[in-house]
């Protein structure tokens, strides 16, 4: 039976809006209350096979591709082991290095990708191991790979990818966590901590989700605006990927992620009034680097969006706007920062009168290569 709007305007607006529930329900059924561990029913990989696994490779292809930019940051930090992501219409055409040693990871919310089975069918033959990250069950992709860690997304309408990428956040962090405690790299005392902050991260949802209309007064503020940049280090970077994309596919703005260290080595050039700087500070540990790169594109006329974390109101002495969002485990902070870009890009597109369900020449699924 075909998916009903249930009084949204648009079905990406009721996705939006789903996210407390998906993310709830791809989180809890593997935390169990009572065993300290992270339960994968489908992963089926022996302990003997991951402590021979040398490399990572996370391949995906758009958004889904982000949630493996997020992927390698987390499991690099967390497991220790060498992680490369990278979009599946460029790792299957350049020979990648792949043995029984290798883990491949793939990302998928339609398991139909062309260019992501590729890649993985590419993975298989060398003897790697094939985990998908998936939200359609018995597509292509969940078939052919070793294993799959279902996203509990449920059907995903809107083509902007919303719901699917928060749920493939989450198995992300499960899958890093569930990794690093195998290697035992995570104790079992940090992992309570851990599963805690996950319990609690549905909650986080709503509490940025309460701050849509002022998300919608801030996009209608900034809707003529010439060129958008989103910045950030770190996790923050891998974000703001996924921020510029979903500007870029529904609101037909031009706008470029960059990571905010490399903005002096050429996009400051184009910086001049009408320009916008979404600048993202979630990522704690760079707070301070991303304000000074902030300071010196404000310095140059743009205007600034931040989304900062509670408790670091100070950025408001310079950006123009800060959306603030609840503090987590730094794990885990692209889910909750990401979900304002959402809701921007959405009013920003509703507000130019575009088709943001059904964006002009973009597919759900891209089955050709
Ligand atoms: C298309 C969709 C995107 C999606 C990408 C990958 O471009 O419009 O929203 O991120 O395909 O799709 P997948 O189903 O593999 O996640």
């Amino acid at each position: 039976k075909a998916a009903r709007k249930e009084g949204f305007d648009h079905y990406m607006l009721k996705e939006i809006f789903e996210q407390p529930k998906v993310v709830k329900e791809t989180l809890t059924p593997r935390l169990p209350l009572d065993v300290d561990d992270i339960v994968l029913d489908d992963i089926n990989m022996s302990k003997e096979v991951l402590e021979k696994i040398n490399k990572i490779y996370i391949v995906a292809c758009g958004t889904a591709s982000y949630t493996g930019l997020v992927g390698k940051y987390l499991i690099e930090r967390v497991a220790r082991i060498p992680v490369v992501a990278e979009v599946a219409s460029e790792f299957r055409y350049r020979e990648p290095i792949l043995d029984e040693n290798t883990l491949m990871i793939v990302v998928s919310q339609s398991g139909e990708t062309a260019d992501t089975l590729a890649a993985l069918r590419l993975a298989k033959k060398a003897g790697a191991y094939v985990i998908g990250i998936v939200n359609v069950v018995g597509s292509t992709i969940s078939r052919d790979a070793d294993d799959v860690l279902y996203t509990w997304a449920g059907p995903e309408i809107a083509v902007a990818s919303t719901k699917a990428y928060s749920a493939q956040l989450c198995a992300m962090y499960l899958l890093s966590i569930k990794i690093a405690m195998e290697l035992g790299k995570i104790s079992k005392d940090e992992f309570v901590e851990l599963r805690k902050e996950l319990y609690a991260l549905p909650e986080k949802v709503s509490k940025v989700l309460e701050q849509a209309d002022t998300i919608k007064n801030l996009a209608n503020k900034y809707i003529n605006s010439k060129n958008v940049f989103y910045i950030g280090r770190g996790l923050d970077y891998a974000v703001s990927m996924e921020g510029a994309l979903k500007l870029k596919e529904i609101a037909y703005l031009h706008a470029e992620p960059y990571a905010a260290g490399e903005l002096k080595h050429g996009p400051i050039a184009l910086i001049e009034d009408k320009s916008l700087l979404v600048g993202l500070t979630a990522h704690e540990e760079l707070y301070e680097k991303t304000v000074s790169n902030i300071k010196e594109v404000k310095a140059r006329g743009a205007n600034v969006l931040a989304i900062a974390l509670e408790g670091n109101e100070e950025i408001s002495k310079t950006a123009d706007d800060v959306i603030y969002i609840p503090r987590t485990h730094w794990m885990f902070t692209s889910i909750l920062e990401n979900i304002p870009q959402q809701i921007f890009a959405y009013y920003i597109s509703v507000g130019l009168g575009h088709d943001v369900d059904k964006p002009r020449n973009l597919a759900k699924s891209v089955t050709v290569e």
